[in-house]
This record gives structure tokens, C-alpha cells and sequence, in this order.
């Protein structure tokens, strides 16, 4: 099998590469370890900022998005008993958040693709990628139950934290940053109607919680606890009297239950891997770099990442231009950083540390109170959470 971009890959950066490469005339095959059905309905989070949103208007797959997804124009930051709007809207220039689910968005590019008839094999194992240094990329995988080779011109790694492009770059030639948060993140997904029309990140002196939804009927709930956290020490109605606790407010908040349809713990990382280029193998998304969740990062960064490769990957295919290509780790990474940077605050800002003593939450308080007293403060937040520019 031969292919002019081999991606390696279903999730959000892999698919959405396919469909842009599509888009600029260029051949891919995308080959997925997991069924349809399990990369379909992988609940994540599920806030994408102006330019992602944009990003699959202008790809043309914003119809089912724009139909049921939400548009926020602020998020609310609740602390020390007291709710503060960040009115993103008017803080960014016009700019607002799209709340719609990262699976939801996976769906859309699965029938995409699909209705394209282009190339898309799930239970597609790939075992090695080589030759990507001697500009001859192949990638094995197993499929059907037999050894097959994919022969291409560039290799898409957007396998995730765990996949195999990454492990395969030259000995010798990655830098890694890693840091891991004592905490992790209970989340739920309820059949009830979100108890507020935009999200809630509550500080508590017991920990971060955090309100989001996903439909009129539908709420998505977090709750800070520890990494390993038991699941089994949570019945549904301890989940519900701590979200209660840490999200009541003075004002009389109101958190309203409903059927628990999902629950999971997530721990908490951030991890960059530099270069994400080695030769024709180039890492796109979370196969480069993690983020923890309260920004709302992830998917972002991988569309981020894609953009950049696939405008590259156009001029390269159209004349031989490689300087785009060339460019591209060192463009995708300085958003990666600033990203890695807002994510990192933004879980240092809202949570509770076990090695913080009251100095410490006093200045988390301190910040919080000048972040949403002060106009630039506020337009801070507000500026990366809508998202800053694509390189
Ligand atoms: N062969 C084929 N596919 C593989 C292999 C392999 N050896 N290893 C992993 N994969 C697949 C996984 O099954 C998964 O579907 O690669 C895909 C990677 O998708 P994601 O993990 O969703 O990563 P990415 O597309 O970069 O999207 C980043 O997803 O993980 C969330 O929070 C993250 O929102 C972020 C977004
Ligand atoms: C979500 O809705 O899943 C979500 C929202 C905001 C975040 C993280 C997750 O910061």
C-alpha cells in the first residue's frame, strides 16, 4: 500500500489532518489501533476556542457543531464564596469559546471521511514506523489478522501519549519536559441541565471543582481528587454533596442532580516533547506534548498543531517548498509553550496543593481576586482562554 501522507491515528489530530490534506488535493491513509465505535464515543473535554471552531467551519464541517453546540461569550471563576464573570467576549475583541464534545467533533470527521471515501482503517494496529530518516517512510501494522506496510512520503504521528511515533525518533535527538501534579480530576457526565449557562471554576479550600455541560440536558462535573483516587469510595451522592460543597456560593447556587451516565478519574500531567520533527516523521497533538485539563487545551493544541503541518505539507507537495516544513516544530512549539505555560498556571491558580500552607492560599486568593478585579488581568485570562493565535 502506498500513500502520500501515512497518518498513524483517529483522534481529533489525526482526522482532522486527513480531512485538511484532503481538502488541499493531497492522498493520506489514516490507520486506527482502536474500532469506530470506542474512538467515537471516548468522552474528553470539550471546549474549543474561536480559531478551532473557525478552523472546521472554513473545513466545512461546522454545520452539526454550529447547530448543537453552545457559544459562550464568559466563563465564571467562583472563590471565597463569590461568583466573578470573565466576560470573554468583550475582554478578547469578540471573541467567544464553543462548548461541544471532543467526540462529537471525532464523529463528525469520521463521516467526513467516510462520505469521502477516503482511507480510514480502524483495528489497524501499527507495530513500527522506519525509514523516515533516509526519506523513504514506511509504517508497519497488522490488520485483518495479517503484517502489512504502508509506503509514504511523510509519516503523521498523532497517536497520543502513548503511541509509537514518538518512542521511534532517534536516539539521542528528543528533549523532554515533564511535570505531574499531585491530583487528578473525578469527572462525570449527568443527565440534568447544567446549573449554570457557563462554566464554573470554583477554588475551595477543599479543592477545585469544576461546572460544564455539554447540551441543554446534559452536565459535564469535575472534581479535584487524588491521582489514584478509588472509585469505589464515590457513590453517586458523595460525588453530588462535594460538587454541592465547593460549588455553593453566597448568592443560594443551586446544584441540581441527576442520573450519573458516566464517571472516571483522570490524573493530571504536562509533558513536551521537542523537536516534533525528526526527518519525514512529524508529532501532532497529544503524541507531542500533554496538558492538564483547566484550560481546556488539549484538542486545541492538536488542531493548532495541524494547521500548522498541513499549510506546510500543501507548499511542500505543490512546488518542493520546504521551508515551511522545515519550520514546523519550532512554529508548533511556541504556541505549545504558551499553552503548556496558561494550563499550568491556570491548575496552579485553582487548586488545592497539600504542600501549600495558608501563605500560599492566601496568594492563590490574592491572584484571583486581581485576576477578576482588574480589567488586564481579566483580559489575560480571557486572551489565552479563547485561544491565542495560530503560528
Ligand atoms: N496504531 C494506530 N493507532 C494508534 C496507535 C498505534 N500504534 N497508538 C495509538 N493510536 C491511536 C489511539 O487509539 C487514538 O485513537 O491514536 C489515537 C490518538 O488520539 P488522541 O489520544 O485523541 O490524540 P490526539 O488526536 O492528539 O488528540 C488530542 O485528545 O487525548 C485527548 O486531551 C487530548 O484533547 C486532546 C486530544
Ligand atoms: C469539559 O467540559 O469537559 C471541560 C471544560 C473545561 C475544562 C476542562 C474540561 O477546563
Amino acid at each position: 500500500m502506498r500513500t502520500q501522507v501515512g497518518i498513524v491515528g483517529a483522534g481529533p489530530a489525526g482526522l482532522l489532518l486527513g480531512h485538511l490534506l484532503h481538502l488541499a488535493g493531497i492522498d493520506s491513509v489514516i490507520l486506527e489501533a482502536r474500532s469506530r465505535a470506542h474512538v467515537e464515543s471516548r468522552i474528553r473535554a470539550g471546549v474549543m476556542e474561536h480559531q478551532a471552531a473557525e478552523l472546521l467551519r472554513a473545513a466545512g464541517l461546522g454545520a452539526r457543531m454550529d447547530r448543537e453546540g453552545l457559544v459562550h461569550h464568559g466563563v465564571v471563576l467562583r472563590f471565597g464564596g463569590a461568583s466573578h464573570r470573565i466576560d470573554l467576549t468583550e475582554l478578547s475583541g469578540g471573541r467567544s469559546i464553543m462548548v461541544y464534545g471532543q467526540h462529537e467533533v471525532v464523529r463528525d470527521l469520521i463521516a467526513a471521511r467516510l462520505a469521502a471515501e477516503l482511507p480510514i482503517l480502524f483495528d489497524a494496529d501499527c507495530v513500527a514506523v522506519d525509514g523516515f530518516m533516509a526519506g523513504s517512510p514506511r509504517i508497519a501494522f497488522r490488520h485483518d489478522g495479517a503484517a502489512q506496510t504502508l509506503e509514504c512520503d511523510i509519516i503523521a504521528g498523532c497517536d497520543g501519549f502513548h503511541g509509537i511515533c514518538r518512542p521511534a525518533m532517534p536516539t539521542g535527538t528528543l528533549r523532554e519536559f515533564d511535570r505531574s501534579y499531585p491530583f487528578g480530576w473525578l469527572g462525570i457526565l449527568a443527565e440534568v441541565a447544567p446549573a449554570s449557562e457557563e462554566l464554573v471554576y470554583a477554588s475551595h479550600d477543599r479543592g477545585f471543582a469544576l461546572l460544564s455541560m455539554r447540551s441543554p440536558t446534559v452536565s459535564r462535573l469535575y472534581l479535584q481528587v487524588a491521582p489514584d483516587e478509588d472509585l469505589g469510595q464515590w457513590p453517586d451522592s458523595r460525588i453530588w454533596d462535594e460538587l454541592r460543597l465547593r460549588l455553593a456560593d453566597e448568592a443560594g447556587f443551586v446544584l441540581p442532580e441527576g442520573p450519573i451516565l458516566q464517571k472516571g478519574v483522570t490524573a493530571m500531567r504536562s509533558y513536551v516533547a521537542e523537536p516534533m520533527q525528526a526527518g519525514r516523521l512529524f508529532l501532532l497533538g497529544d503524541a507531542a506534548h500533554i496538558v492538564p485539563p483547566t484550560g481546556a487545551k488539549g484538542m486545541n493544541l492538536a488542531f493548532a498543531d495541524v494547521a500548522v503541518l498541513a499549510r506546510a505539507l500543501d507548499a511542500w507537495f505543490a512546488s518542493g517548498d520546504a521551508a515551511l516544513l522545515d519550520a514546523y516544530s519550532a512554529t508548533a512549539l511556541r504556541r505549545v509553550w504558551k499553552a503548556e505555560r496558561f494550563s499550568w498556571w491556570m491548575t496552579s491558580l485553582l487548586h488545592r496543593f497539600d504542600s501549600h500552607g495558608p501563605f500560599e492560599r492566601r496568594m492563590q486568593l490574592a491572584e484571583l481576586d486581581y485576576i477578576t478585579s482588574s480589567p488586564i488581568g481579566a483580559a489575560t485570562l480571557a486572551e489565552n482562554y479563547v485561544g491565542l493565535p495560530v503560528g
